[in-house]
């Protein structure tokens, strides 16, 4: 294994085809769809209502959200689009800092209905075993019913409580906590993040809604894990304190398209959105080359890019390249939010 990348088979990273905005796998998308039959797009609308509401809000009532199965229909119809999209968008980040790293094994709590497994087995074909820890019931058996037989191994679905110390849970290459961190309390959020840590044997990936509190929250963990000798691999270039000062906060958008169901779930028109998410990846070992992250869409006029910049010293900017700058003019054109930017 090269020291530059993290444990696991070296890796073979699929990279996402660019052409494409970040779609559900076919095999997923009419999974979901078959198993919506015979629930009414009212029923699923008004449940969709009550859990944007319930997120939007970070309700902590001691109540899972998916805690029966119209919610846990909706959030598939709903939200896993938009989630998986994230988190697919954050693995390719992982993938291109670390394009050796691939993970045979991926841990997986508050897994919901699968978002993560099928994203993982998306960006990576290394992989050839899932643990995956979910409290809810219905969310757990929709998910176990959405991928059977979909995978080249059998995923492990375990029931269990993610505050309880993940006592009988394995390390693994790839370690991931997707939309999770908003739905418990702080100190359960810390013990939750030493005990995933403690099971990185490669990454650990972090996603969070991309509002203020969400990046709030992935700078708690990014400052806890590297006091415990963790290396970031993405969105930061740099194990400095973060520059960015609030108001302004580290987030990143991801497009994907909605279906027709999606549509008619959520009452749009609109044939797309646009989920904003903030993350952290940090490994056991590092290597990923320094590259410059882009913080906010690149604003362009003629001859001239300005570019909002995170760099591997520590600071954030803004910069103006031009035309005289050739060659890394014709890069900063080319870039996007959220992309690395080698020097
Ligand atoms: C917003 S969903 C995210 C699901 C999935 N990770 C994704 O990205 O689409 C949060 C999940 O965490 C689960 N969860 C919340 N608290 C939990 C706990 N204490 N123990 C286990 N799972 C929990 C919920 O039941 C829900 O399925």
């Amino acid at each position: 294994m090269p020291a530059a990348s993290a444990r696991g088979t070296p890796g073979v990273v699929r990279p996402m085809d660019p052409t494409r905005p970040m779609d559900l796998p076919n095999l997923l998308r009419s999974r979901i769809e078959e198993s919506l039959l015979g629930t009414s797009s009212t029923e699923l609308q008004r449940a969709g209502e009550i859990l944007s509401g319930r997120y939007r809000a970070e309700t902590r009532d001691g109540r899972l959200h998916l805690s029966d199965d119209l919610f846990a229909k909706a959030y598939t119809a709903a939200r896993l689009p938009a989630t998986y999209a994230a988190v697919r968008a954050a693995m390719e980040a992982v993938a291109e800092a670390l394009p050796e790293f691939g993970p045979d094994r991926l841990l997986d709590v508050g897994s919901g209905p699968g978002t993560v497994l099928w994203a993982a087995a998306d960006a990576f074909e290394t992989l050839s075993g899932a643990t995956l820890l979910e409290a809810s019931a219905p969310i757990r058996r929709l998910g176990e019913r959405l991928g059977e037989g979909a995978f080249a191994f059998p995923p492990e679905w375990r029931s269990g409580d993610l505050r309880s110390g993940l006592v009988g849970l394995g390390p693994a290459d790839l370690v991931t906590l997707s939309y999770v961190l908003d739905e418990i309390e702080p100190a359960d959020a810390d013990r939750l993040v030493d005990a995933l840590w403690e099971r990185t044997e490669g990454v650990l990936l972090i996603v969070e809604p991309g509002t203020p509190a969400g990046w709030r929250r992935i700078l708690r963990v990014r400052d806890r894990l590297l006091a415990r000798g963790a290396h970031v691999v993405a969105p930061c270039p740099h194990a400095e304190a973060c520059p960015i000062e609030a108001p302004d906060w580290c987030h990143f958008s991801q497009r994907l398209p909605r279906s027709r169901l999606h549509l008619r779930v959520k009452d749009a028109e609109v044939p797309f959105e646009d989920e904003k998410f903030a993350y952290v990846a940090l490994a056991r070992e590092t290597g990923a080359e320094k590259a410059a992250r882009v913080l906010a869409p690149p604003r362009t006029g003629s001859g001239k890019v300005r570019l909002k910049l995170c760099r591997p010293d520590g600071t954030a900017g803004e910069e103006l390249l031009t035309k005289r700058d050739g060659e890394a003019f014709r890069r900063a054109r080319r870039a996007d939010w959220g992309d690395r930017l080698p020097a």
